[in-house]
C-alpha cells in the first residue's frame, strides 16, 4: 500500500488536541489514505518545526494557539480571509515547497451556527466578547451575514474601538467595556475571550439575552464553561460551546487539501456522545 500523506497540527500546549481524531474519522469516511498526527511546538521552535516538515514531506499543517501569526507570518501565499483576520490555521505545502495560508476559523463558526444550530445571523444582534485573535477571526465572516449590529465588548475597551475601527467597512460593528453594554439585548452572545481557558467569566451584566438567544463559547471542554453556565443562568434558549465549529475548521482545512468535503454532523454527533458530560441543548 502507498505511504499516507502526512498532516500534523502544531500548538502548544497540544496534548488534548482532537484534531488527530478528527481527521482520522474524515480520512475514514472519505476513503482518503493520510496520516494526522499532533506536534507540541512552542512559538520559539515554530519555523524550525515548518522547516522540517516540509522537507520531510508534509502536506499540510493546522496551527492553533499560540502559533497563528506566526503561521501567518511564515506563509509565502495568503488567502482573502487570512489576510483579513491576520492569522492562518490552514497551511498547505505546494509541490515547490511554497506554503499557502489560509484561515478556516470564520467559515468554521458560521457554519456549526447556521448550519447545525440553525441561527439566522441576518438581521440579528450579536455581542462578541473580547478582542484578541480568536476574535479578529470571525468578525468579518460574521459581518458578511449582514447581522444588524455587531457589538464587540473587551476587559480593554482600546483593543475592542480597534477592531471596531478596523472592520467597520465591512458591517454595523461597534465596540465598548462589559459594563457599557446595558442598552441592547443581543440574539446571540459569543464568547472569545481566552477567560473560559482559566475557567473565569467576563463580567456580565445581566439582561444581555433576548428572548430565544444563543449562548456561543469558542472553547470547548468535557465540563460546561463558566460562561455556558451563566448563559444558562440568564435563561438562554441554547448555551453552546465550539466542538461544532472545530470540526468545521477542520472539514474546510481537509477541503483545502483534499478537494473533498467531508460529512460534519455525523462526526460532531460521535464528538459529543463521547464526552462524559453531554449537556447541550
Ligand atoms: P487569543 O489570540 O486566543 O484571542 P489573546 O490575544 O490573549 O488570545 O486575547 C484574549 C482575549 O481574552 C482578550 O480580549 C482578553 O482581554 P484583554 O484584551 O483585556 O486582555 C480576554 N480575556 C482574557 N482573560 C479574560 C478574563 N478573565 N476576563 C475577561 N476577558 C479576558
Amino acid at each position: 500500500m502507498q505511504k499516507p500523506d502526512r498532516y500534523a497540527v502544531f500548538g502548544h500546549p497540544i496534548g488534548h488536541s482532537k484534531s488527530p481524531r478528527i481527521h482520522a474519522l474524515f480520512a475514514e469516511q472519505t476513503g482518503h489514505n493520510i496520516h494526522y498526527a499532533a506536534q507540541d511546538v512552542p512559538g520559539i521552535q515554530f519555523d524550525a518545526a515548518v522547516s522540517e516538515f516540509v522537507s520531510s514531506g508534509g502536506k499540510g499543517l493546522n496551527c492553533t494557539v499560540p502559533l497563528k501569526q506566526l503561521a501567518f507570518q511564515r506563509a509565502d501565499r495568503r488567502s482573502e480571509r487570512a489576510e483579513r483576520s491576520r492569522a492562518v490555521n490552514t497551511l498547505t505545502v505546494r509541490d515547490d515547497g511554497m506554503l499557502d495560508g489560509d484561515n478556516t476559523d470564520g467559515i468554521g463558526l458560521i457554519r456549526d451556527l447556521t448550519t447545525h444550530l440553525g441561527i439566522g445571523l441576518r438581521g440579528s444582534s450579536i455581542l462578541l466578547l473580547g478582542a484578541g485573535g480568536a476574535s479578529r477571526g470571525i468578525i468579518g465572516p460574521l459581518l458578511a451575514e449582514c447581522p444588524a449590529r455587531l457589538v464587540i465588548a473587551n476587559r480593554t475597551p482600546e483593543k475592542a474601538i480597534q477592531l471596531g475601527n478596523e472592520f467597520s467597512r465591512f458591517g454595523p460593528i461597534n465596540a465598548c467595556s462589559f459594563n457599557e453594554l446595558t442598552r441592547h439585548r443581543f440574539d446571540l452572545v459569543i464568547n472569545a475571550t481566552a477567560a473560559s481557558l482559566h475557567n473565569q467569566l467576563p463580567p456580565l451584566p445581566d439582561g444581555l439575552l433576548a428572548p430565544g438567544a444563543c449562548c456561543y463559547d469558542l472553547a470547548y471542554a468535557n465540563e460546561p464553561t463558566a460562561f455556558l453556565l451563566w448563559g444558562q443562568r440568564q435563561n438562554a434558549a441554547r448555551s453552546v460551546d465550539g466542538i461544532g465549529m472545530l470540526v468545521e475548521q477542520a472539514a474546510e482545512a481537509f477541503f483545502i487539501w483534499r478537494g473533498v468535503r467531508p460529512e460534519t454532523r455525523p462526526v460532531i454527533e460521535l464528538l459529543n456522545a463521547e464526552r462524559r458530560c453531554k449537556w447541550q441543548s
